[in-house]
């Protein structure tokens, strides 16, 4: 039987052994979200781990929760996160970034005054810690059906992105009250449109995405094989008028546990919802 420190294979990858380790938001990135040498220095230390997955990444700047998170949404992010990837990949490790939008578990004051948005206009229960002490979750702004699409690109691109850092892979964070979880609980999804209601239409906005995420994989395949360079990132990823494509997940969901910074009550903190991981390498 194999033991903890035995090799495994996990599709295209042999890990060297089978310890995963854990998203853990560090807040170690700078005040425009560029990973900096200590999230560097902190992921090499621990590139023994099979896989590492990393901390929760902002997929734009709208969608940072806490500060000092890192985002994939911008060239300089990009450029961080490839010193985070080239000082794994020497010490022999594995890992993927995990895109987190923070959706309503937010606060300008932690993201340079970005709104805070959500599917539905309803301040989370509790406070957030800001730079300047805890501070009441924010009323967000409720996504409007129209817009919805351009949030789903920006998961697209960053997942872009992350293949452009030389990470292995990216995990979509759908759990413990944030955006996609925000979706899929009917206490914080009052849509009425294609994006609420039943269940089907509660899970529209996470099949969408992860339907999404693996299209631009699949499309940066393609091109790496004809060209050896993923694409070049868009300049911003709201900038996309692109109409949802409403195909049928093709990724393999897995379970997590909650968030110990997540909201304490309500469906939305104790529902556990799907991730997932897409290989890149
Ligand atoms: C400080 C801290 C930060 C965390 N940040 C994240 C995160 O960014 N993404 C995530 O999915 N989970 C996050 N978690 C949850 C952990 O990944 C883990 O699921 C949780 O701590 C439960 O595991 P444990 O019982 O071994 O502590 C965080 C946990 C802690 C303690």
């Amino acid at each position: 039987m194999p033991d903890l420190f035995s090799p495994v294979t996990v599709g295209k990858w042999t890990l060297p052994n089978r310890i995963a380790m854990a998203p853990m938001t560090r807040s170690r990135a700078d005040a425009s979200g560029v990973p900096s040498e200590a999230t560097a220095t902190y992921y090499r230390q621990r590139a023994t781990a099979g896989l590492i997955i990393t901390e929760g990444v902002q997929p734009s700047a709208t969608g940072q929760g806490y500060s000092n998170t890192p985002g994939l949404h911008t060239r300089r992010q990009v450029g961080g996160w490839r010193a985070v990837a080239d000082g794994v990949h020497e010490e022999g490790g594995h890992i993927v970034a995990q895109i987190m939008h923070a959706g309503r578990i937010s606060h300008p004051d932690n993201k340079n005054g970005h709104e805070t948005v959500a599917p539905t206009a309803l301040a989370a229960p509790g406070e957030m810690f800001t730079p300047s002490g805890p501070r009441p979750h924010p009323v967000p702004r409720a996504l409007t059906t129209a817009e919805i699409p351009s949030v789903i690109e920006e998961y697209a691109d960053s997942a872009r992105a992350a293949v452009e850092a030389g990470l292995d892979g990216i995990e979509l964070h759908g759990a413990n009250g944030y955006l996609i979880h925000q979706f899929l609980a009917p206490s914080t999804n009052h849509h009425t449109d294609a994006y609420g209601g039943s269940t089907t239409g509660r899970a529209r906005f996470a099949i969408d995405l992860a339907t999404a995420v693996a299209d631009h994989r699949a499309s940066t395949c393609t091109e790496r094989s004809r060209t050896t360079r993923p694409k070049p990132l868009r300049p911003t990823a709201l900038s996309s008028t692109r109409s949802p494509r409403w195909g049928s997940p093709t990724c393999t969901p897995s379970v997590t546990p909650p968030h110990p910074c997540s909201p304490t009550s309500g469906p939305a903190s104790t529902a556990r919802s799907s991730l997932t991981t897409v290989g890149t390498r």
